[in-house]
C-alpha cells in the first residue's frame, strides 16, 4: 500500500484543528502510522519547499511553516497518495471544492492549513526528511475486509 507524508500546519495546529482533520482520514479508512508534533527550524522548511524556492512567495512560505508546532504525519492506505490530495482540496481554499479540508476549514492560500504529498517521489523524500524508520509504526487495522475488497 501507498504512503503519504501530510502535515498539519501551524495555523490548523494553533485553530485546534488537528484532531478534527485526522479523524477525516480515519473514518475515510486510512491508517496514521507515524505523527509528531514538532517545531520546524528554517534548514527543514525549505529543504521541505525546496521545489518553491525561485517563488516570490516563498520567504512568507517558510514564515508561515515555521511560525508554530507542526503535526507531521506518515498515512498509509490504497492508492492513498492521489485519494488524500482529493480530501485536501486546490492549493487556493477560495478554490477548494466544500467538503474538502481547504474548502471547509480555510480561506487563504498562505494559511491553508495542510499539506500532503503529491506524488509517489515526493511521498517518499519528504517522509525520509521528517521521520526515521524506527518511528513509523507497522501495525494491521482489525477491519481491513471492511476497507478493502481484497485486503
Ligand atoms: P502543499 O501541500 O503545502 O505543498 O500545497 P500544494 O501542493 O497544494 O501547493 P504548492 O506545492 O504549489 O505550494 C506549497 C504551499 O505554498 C501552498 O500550500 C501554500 O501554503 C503556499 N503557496 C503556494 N502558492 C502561494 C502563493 O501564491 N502565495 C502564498 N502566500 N503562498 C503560496
Ligand atoms: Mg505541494
Amino acid at each position: 500500500k501507498q504512503r503519504s507524508f501530510v502535515m498539519l500546519k501551524p495555523d490548523a495546529v494553533k485553530r485546534r484543528l488537528a484532531g478534527e482533520v485526522l479523524t477525516r482520514f480515519e473514518k475515510r479508512g486510512l491508517k496514521i502510522i507515524a505523527t509528531k508534533m514538532m517545531i520546524i527550524d528554517s534548514d527543514l522548511a525549505k529543504k521541505h519547499y525546496g521545489e518553491h524556492s525561485e517563488k516570490p512567495f516563498f520567504k512568507d512560505l517558510v514564515n508561515y511553516i515555521i511560525s508554530g508546532p507542526v503535526l507531521a504525519t506518515v498515512i498509509e492506505g490504497e492508492e492513498c497518495i492521489s485519494l488524500i490530495r482529493k480530501m485536501v482540496g486546490a492549493t487556493n481554499p477560495q478554490e477548494a471544492d466544500l467538503g474538502t479540508i481547504r474548502g471547509d476549514y480555510a480561506i487563504d492560500t498562505g494559511r491553508n492549513i495542510i499539506h500532503a504529498s503529491d506524488s509517489p517521489a515526493s511521498a517518499a523524500r519528504e517522509i525520509s526528511l521528517f521521520f526515521e524508520d524506527s518511528e513509523i509504526c507497522e501495525y494491521t487495522l482489525p477491519d481491513e475486509e471492511l476497507i478493502y475488497e481484497e485486503p
